[in-house]
């Protein structure tokens, strides 16, 4: 019986994680625990929440006292450390909360781990602490090239620093303290339960309520799309086989430029809606508006796996194609969830973001 902390689990990526533990495994037991930022949300695991191997804490990753008592009253076997804030553009505009969260949060939990399983010299057996970490700690890539394990850190935001920041502290709380632990480097994650600030979920929900499709510069940066659900296999193979104090890569082998991704998700949605449906008529390549471009923003981002496909044999099992049908018609039946975290507070973060601009 493993037992895992998982921090951030309400979020896009944890709680999308947690569905993929939860189904795989009868003898595991997951404590989420949460701040509940804008980002984090418990309808996201409302399936789950009565399992008796699984149990919610609202807490604060940087609240030292808590995470202490959360390893004091459980035997924690692995650390999954998915809480953070996530979005570059909040980043830019207020870097502060992401240097608390970021940085601050992931030395808290390294310090508690440490307290908790470091028995004088040796480290109790079987223990993890991972470090989900990010391609954007590598910078920019130009026309050509990939970033590999090897590729040095050149963060380029704030939100990017802070994760760069993140990962040098779990890696010298590896090479001090000899500290078993993972740093997993994943490229842009879309799929359900995805907070529509990011591109392809914004991009659903403007097409859905008639808004205008806002594509920043000339719509030509490159992503490397990777459907969450082979994010969640990645993470589950490296904390369970992945090689201690090493860091592994994950891509979807996906690249996409922006504006073709807007235009898929477009021509998707055109497909799946009924032609009496009267958003469908809405629903078109004229939405589309160039806006002023983000700040640093990066050109490229492009991932090479070889490193976890040779040693841990992971594919990326979901193709683009797939993986965007499945996650426009997520959001198709899921339109209470998405008009749920699109009232109130986000009408002011668009407004913000979007409209004053
Ligand atoms: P998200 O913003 O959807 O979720 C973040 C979660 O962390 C939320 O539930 C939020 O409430 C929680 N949280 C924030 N601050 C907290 C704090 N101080 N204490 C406790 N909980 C807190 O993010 P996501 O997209 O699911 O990303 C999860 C992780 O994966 C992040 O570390 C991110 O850097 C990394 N990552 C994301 C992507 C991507 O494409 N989204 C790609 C690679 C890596
Ligand atoms: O690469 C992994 C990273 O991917 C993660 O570490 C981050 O947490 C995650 O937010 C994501 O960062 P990006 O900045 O790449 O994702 P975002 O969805 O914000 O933007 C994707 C691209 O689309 C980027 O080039 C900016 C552009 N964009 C985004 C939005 C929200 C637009 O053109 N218009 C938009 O409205």
């Amino acid at each position: 019986m493993k037992t895992y902390l998982i921090t951030g689990g309400a979020g896009f990526i944890g709680s999308n994680f947690i569905h993929y533990i939860m189904k795989k495994y009868d003898d595991i037991f997951v404590i989420n625990l949460d701040k509940l930022t804008y980002a984090g949300n418990l309808n996201n695991l409302k399936d789950i929440e009565d399992n008796k191997n699984y149990v919610f804490v609202k807490g604060d990753i940087t609240d030292g006292k808590l995470v202490d008592s959360i390893f004091q009253k459980y035997d924690i076997d692995y650390v999954i450390n998915f809480a953070a804030e996530s979005h570059v553009d909040r980043s830019i505009e207020n870097p502060m909360e992401f240097i608390r969260t970021n940085i601050e949060g992931t030395f808290v939990l390294l310090e508690a781990a440490k307290k908790a399983w470091l028995k004088g010299e040796k480290w109790e057996e079987g223990k993890k602490f991972l470090q989900v970490s990010t391609d954007e700690v590598y910078g920019s890539l130009g026309e050509t090239g990939y970033f590999s394990e090897f590729t040095p850190l050149d963060p380029r935001s704030p939100y990017s620093s802070s994760k760069a920041s993140a990962d040098l502290l779990v890696k010298s709380y590896f090479e001090t303290y000899q500290m078993p632990i993972n740093i997993t480097r994943c490229s842009n994650n879309y799929g359900p339960y995805q907070f529509p600030e990011k591109l392809i979920p914004l991009m659903i929900n403007n097409c859905l309520s008639g808004k205008d499709l806002p594509v920043y510069g000339d719509g030509r940066n490159i992503r490397d799309w990777i459907y969450v659900e082979d994010h969640a296999r990645a993470i589950d193979l490296v904390v369970n086989k992945g090689q201690i104090g090493q860091v592994y890569n994950i891509g979807g082998g996906n690249e996409r430029t922006n504006i073709d991704i807007v235009k898929t998700i477009i021509n998707a949605l055109r497909d799946l809606l009924s032609d009496d449906d009267i958003r469908k008529e809405r629903i078109s390549e004229d939405k589309i508006k160039y806006v002023k471009d983000r700040k640093g923003h990066d050109r490229r981002y492009a991932i090479d796996s070889t490193k976890i496909k040779n040693e841990l044999g992971w594919r990326a099992m979901t193709s683009f194609g797939e993986g965007i049908e499945f996650t426009v018609k997520w959001y198709l039946e899921n339109s209470q969830w998405l008009d749920e975290v699109t009232s109130g507070a986000y009408e002011d973060y668009y407004k913000k973001m979007y409209i004053d601009r």
